[in-house]
């Protein structure tokens, strides 16, 4: 088993591998006094807007139909308020959507037509989240495995396609995490993802469901999910891991036992959970059901966000 790396002091981001960009941003703004909310908005928002990346925001992998549809969520650690947003089409930048949600409306969640109704409501400027390379690896999958769009009913070329075929085969399944402590002491947490690449139109995954890949809360810690949205939603991933620190296990019993709750679940090659999470007291851990998975964290008095390897079961 590793070794838990020290708690770090002051503000402190910890994310997802792919968080690298946002998390500078997050901490440039934690260091001028901003809020963990904002950071966590704004590290998301910095991910969603790099084209680089195929599982978040502009760029990511369309679903079966080769539409982008956007999920995101942000829970504010002080209150518990939340924000999210599932299967926007057709407006970027999911999270500032998800946060117009926590401030202006009395509801939480907001999905499809209603989404982007109330973005256009919001002032957010229609655009389309396709480019070329995404477009050209989704064909690319329709032509490794030989199936064409219309040739049988679209829940069987989805099983096909979203279905690894061995360990290495990708199918994108990423996301990204934010958790945050600002210097005030308080906690945020932000998820953004394009979602499972060639999905059934209208799947939504974990991350805009609070409790199962994003929660925060204050007084215990917060936590947030990568992988395979179905598994965090059949087993409550983000919130039980606040849940068991709150019953008084420690960071790392409370990730295993999440990993454990995972495991029971049918093992898919090619398919898995990551979890990250802190504490408020600045611990901080990643965990896998697979092997090989790595988080980062940045504190304050790191030059560079820097990677350190997920737990595992075994
Ligand atoms: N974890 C992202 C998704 O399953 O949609």
């Amino acid at each position: 088993m590793e070794i838990p790396i020290p708690p770090s002091k002051g503000p402190l981001v910890v994310a997802s591998e792919n968080g690298r960009r946002g998390a500078l941003a997050a901490m440039e703004l934690l260091r001028r006094g901003g809020s963990a909310l904002d950071a966590a908005e704004l590290a998301c928002q910095v991910t969603e807007d790099d084209p680089q990346e195929h599982t978040v925001g502009y760029g990511g992998i369309p679903n079966a139909l080769g539409q982008v549809q956007l999920d995101a969520s942000l829970m504010d650690g002080r209150d518990l308020r939340v924000g999210a947003v599932a299967g926007v089409e057709g407006y970027g930048n999911a999270i500032r959507l998800a946060r117009k949600v926590m401030e202006e409306l009395p509801h939480v969640l907001l999905v499809g037509s209603g989404a982007a109704r109330f973005a256009a409501e919001m002032g957010f400027r229609p655009q389309d989240q396709r480019t070329l390379p995404a477009l050209d690896r989704w064909r690319q999958r329709f032509d490794e495995l030989g199936l064409h769009l219309g040739e049988a009913e679209l829940r069987h070329l989805v099983q096909r396609l979203t279905t690894p075929l061995h360990l290495e085969d990708r199918v994108e399944q990423g996301t990204v995490n934010f958790l945050v402590r600002d210097g005030q002491g308080n906690l945020a947490s932000g998820v953004s993802t394009s979602g499972l690449g060639w999905k059934y139109p209208g799947r939504v995954g974990d991350s805009p469901l609070i409790g199962a890949g994003n929660y925060c809360d204050n007084r215990y810690g917060a936590a947030a999910c990568t992988g395979m949205g179905e598994m965090a939603i059949r087993v409550s991933t983000a919130r039980s891991l606040v849940l068991y620190l709150k019953m008084g296990m420690d960071l790392i019993a409370a990730g295993l036992e999440c990993l454990r709750e995972l495991e029971r679940l049918e093992q898919v090659p090619g398919r898995y959970m990551n979890i990250v999470a802190m504490t408020p007291d600045g611990h901080h851990a990643g965990f896998s059901t697979v092997s090989g998975k790595r988080y980062l964290y940045f504190d304050a008095e790191m030059e560079e966000p820097a990677l350190a390897p997920r737990m595992t079961l075994v």
